[in-house]
């Protein structure tokens, strides 16, 4: 008998946890103060729930922990390398695996490998540390991606696609010679997490192979990517997950990975390619920047983590309940009416700052305020991805002003449950019904580059003068966990 469908869950049970900490409103309004208004410069024992990122967050499984303990810390030719390029052949079918310390770490050794000065590299939406390396390269990223992307509520099922006529026009105009490759982002995470469809990128592939031009795939999140064409692809469904991320790694001709999204682990990442002309290359750059061939900035307990992660996170079962927890949240959200991104993307549920908070112009950044208001509201931690990170013009040294001003609620894999997602919801409407109270924001401190880590910020309206935070910290906590006592 076919087995009945049933509600997705979490494929695992919990077998160890960790003590959250819940902090009072005016606690909150101090560390928000201290941290200048950025969330990244917040303590994470200050935070309740750490929707920061989903890089590097995950829980690992007890498979991974074992591996952990397999660790063979040799310099060189450690048998964890061996297990990870396997397991890159066997899922990803690239031939040649280099491991790097994380994902900038490939991004820098392929951009400095292929971008001579004066190139120009597209791609379906910059990513800030992808941009950046390429910018270094002496490249400039040049942004092919449909214009559905930029429009919040475009029901678009694949809003991550290429538009083929912006990279058949850029060809036209700058002529291949001077397009080394297509970076091709898997779940394009500023648009809000959005796939690309497998019928698109088997046009890219036929439009690059016309004129000489690779295909570098950012893995990041090519498995949820994979997920979404099963699930919203023609023809896709009775394919499994692992089955369809081959396909996509088969029309490119290498690809950057992010170990800490999509492969379950706290670091590591690696680029991983066909050719072996373009390999020797790498092997000569990462040896410059991250280490021997062999290890690439990572010890061999956390390639083995990572080869691990890969057989795991390919599962339809753990993507499923993955993505299905993402959509959860977005539902609830939606159904409340506040403003999203919507189809809803793989990893992360974004807020629409433009919409949600119309009285503060995109000048005095709506997104980190509305991120810091979040924060004082509840405890939770988002990340702004609007203007502040979208940087300066390289030429003008005006800021950018993206057409998508967002707030990114970022799910870690396996670490909340749906009653954290309940909470995080509450608190977005809450902040929702008060939304005029929010003021905009004015940059005190600007970081050269990816100045959205580091920038400093105060309210363009003025507040009471601080006060020390230790001593509110001993008298305003709600709970705080009473760990080795009794
Ligand atoms: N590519 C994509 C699509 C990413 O989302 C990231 C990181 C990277 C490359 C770089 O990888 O951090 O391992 O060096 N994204 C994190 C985020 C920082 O929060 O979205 P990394």
């Amino acid at each position: 008998m076919p087995e009945r469908a049933r509600p997705w869950a979490e494929p695992f049970k919990i077998k160890m946890v960790e003590p959250l900490k819940i902090t009072s409103h005016e606690y909150r309004e101090h560390a928000i103060e201290q941290a200048h208004f950025n969330t990244f410069l917040l303590r994470s024992e200050d935070v309740y729930i750490d929707l920061l990122t989903d890089s590097g967050t995950a829980a690992m499984s007890d498979y991974q922990w074992a591996g952990m303990m397999l660790g063979d810390e040799a310099y060189a030719g450690s048998k964890n390398f061996y297990n990870l390029q396997a397991n890159v052949q066997k899922y990803y079918g690239y031939q040649y695996t280099v491991p790097t310390h994380q994902g900038r770490g490939a991004e820098h050794i392929i951009s400095q490998a292929l971008i001579k000065a004066g190139d120009v590299v597209p791609g379906n939406m910059y990513f800030t540390t992808t941009r950046a390396h390429q910018e270094l390269a002496g490249g400039t990223f040049y942004d092919v991606i449909i214009d559905e992307a930029y429009d919040p509520s475009s029901p678009h099922l694949f809003k991550g696609n290429v538009d083929l006529e912006k990279l058949q026009d850029l060809i036209d105009r700058v002529g291949a010679t001077k397009i080394p490759y297509i970076n091709v982002q898997a779940c394009v995470n500023m648009a809000g997490g959005q796939p690309f469809s497998l019928a698109n990128l088997l046009l890219v592939r036929q439009l690059c192979h016309r004129y000489g031009i690779k295909i570098i795939l950012d893995a990041t999140r090519a498995m949820e990517n994979a997920w979404f064409i099963k699930n919203r692809e023609p023809g896709q469904c009775h394919r499994t997950c692992a089955e369809i991320l081959r396909d996509m790694c088969d029309l490119t001709d290498g690809c950057t990975m992010s170990g800490k999204k999509d492969l379950l682990v706290n670091i590591g990442g690696f680029l991983a390619l066909r050719d072996p002309a373009l390999y020797e290359k790498a092997c000569e750059l990462v040896v410059l920047f991250e280490g021997l061939h062999t290890y690439g900035g990572m010890a061999g307990r956390d390639m083995e983590a990572m080869a691990r992660g890969i057989e795991e996170a390919v599962q339809d079962q753990h993507l499923a309940a993955r993505i299905g927890q993402v959509l959860y949240l977005g539902k609830l959200l939606q159904s409340a009416g506040i403003p999203i991104v919507t189809p809803v993307g793989g990893h992360a549920v974004y807020l629409d700052a433009t919409r949600f908070l119309p009285h503060i112009p995109q000048s005095q950044f709506p997104a980190q305020a509305l991120a810091a208001a979040l924060y004082v509201e509840s405890g939770i931690r988002a990340m702004e991805r609007g203007v502040v990170s979208a940087g300066r013009n390289k030429i003008t040294g005006d800021h950018e002003y993206p057409a998508l001003e967002l707030v990114r609620l970022t799910i870690p894999r396996r670490v909340y449950t749906q009653s954290h997602m309940d909470v995080v919801a509450d608190s977005v409407i809450e902040c929702h019904k008060n939304r005029q109270a929010i003021t905009g924001l004015e940059m005190t401190y600007e970081p050269k580059t990816l100045r959205f880590f580091q920038a400093q910020f105060v309210p363009t309206q003025k507040r009471e003068p601080l006060v020390d935070l230790p001593a509110l910290a001993s008298t305003h906590f709600i709970h705080e966990p009473s760990l080795g006592k009794g």
